[in-house]
């Protein structure tokens, strides 16, 4: 089976290569924005002719939520449209399609854990993208699973784990929100459920949404001090409310994901994030350059 990584450069799509060698009965086809630009319907159209997939994993997204705020075009051209590029060609080529979300859909104002059919409300620009970006696949008529993850960080490229570290080691004392609740989801357990679930999400003949996220609730102030503990970084972690650390977008203040549906549906077990965070600090301080 070929599948197609877009977006191959950054966390999700660099894990599922550091993955790739234990799943050799999987054939992966790497791309990022120079290899595959998926903004560019004919490119896109071209490789899949050429290449000719089974399945395509779109790792490929605009990131960076507070930019976004001002650079709407970009946001809504890679999240939204792009995902519709890719989506509409794979519907026309019977290619298999997973497409990576976001819980920055929803508004935060539950209570309880979101579930996939809870009503998207996105306050950011960021997420209003993504929200269109699910639609645009969803409109596409072809055989797809929809993936809504939450605070992603891995061993590669620029997360939260890697700055509360720098900082927690250049600082004697740093501010961090209380306030908002989510869960940290570990770019290698969602690269691996992904892989994992393949064979059997594709004999569905339709386009479902699944939650996928580590188990657990935290704050970012829990995240930062727990990042501290494993790290033998002892700075001193303050917690502050959001309204003293305004940002450009607006985050939802409760994000936690219910993942029931992906847990029942293929029977896969989460690790929680603690241990998850654990293990990605691990290896980055194996990492000789970090
Ligand atoms: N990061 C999070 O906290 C988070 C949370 C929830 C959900 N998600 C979702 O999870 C997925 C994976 O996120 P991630 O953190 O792995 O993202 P990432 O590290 O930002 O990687 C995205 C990759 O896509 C590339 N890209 C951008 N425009 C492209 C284009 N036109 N054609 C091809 N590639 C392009 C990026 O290149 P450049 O770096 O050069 O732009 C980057 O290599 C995304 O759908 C994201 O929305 C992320």
């Amino acid at each position: 089976m070929k599948i197609l990584i877009t977006g191959s450069d950054g966390q999700l799509g660099n894990e599922i290569k550091e993955l790739a060698s234990s799943y050799s009965h999987y054939e992966f086809l790497y791309t990022d924005i120079n290899e595959l630009d998926i903004t560019k319907a004919a490119d896109v159209k071209q490789y899949f002719e050429m290449h000719k997939p089974d399945v395509i994993i779109n790792c490929a997204a605009y990131t960076a939520v507070d930019k976004a705020e001002t650079d709407e075009g970009t946001a809504f051209l890679i999240n939204a449209a792009a995902a519709g590029i890719l989506a509409r060609a794979a519907a026309e080529t019977g290619v298999f399609m997973v497409h990576i979300s976001t819980d920055y859909v929803y508004d935060g104002r539950n209570f309880q854990p979101y579930v996939e059919t809870d009503t998207v409300n996105p306050a950011s620009v960021y997420g209003k993208s993504k929200q269109a970006g699910e639609e645009a696949v969803q409109q596409s008529g072809g055989k797809a699973v929809i993936i809504r993850t939450s605070w992603l960080y891995s061993a590669f490229g620029n997360n939260f784990i890697k700055t509360m570290m720098k900082y927690g080691r250049q600082r004697n004392s740093m501010n961090v929100v209380f306030d908002q609740s989510g869960t940290p989801t570990y770019a290698h357990d969602l690269a691996k459920a992904i892989l994992d679930i393949l064979p059997v999400a594709m004999k569905a003949g339709n386009i479902e949404i699944y939650h996928y996220s580590n188990e657990g609730v935290a704050s970012w102030y829990d995240f930062a001090k727990a990042i501290h503990e494993f790290a033998n970084i002892t700075c001193q972690v303050n917690p502050i409310p959001t309204k003293d650390y305004p940002l450009p977008a607006e985050r939802p203040f409760y994000s936690v994901l219910n993942k029931s549906k992906i847990k029942n549906q293929f029977s896969i077990e989460i690790p929680y994030w603690r241990n998850s965070v654990k293990a990605c600090i691990d290896r980055l301080e194996k990492e000789e350059d970090f």
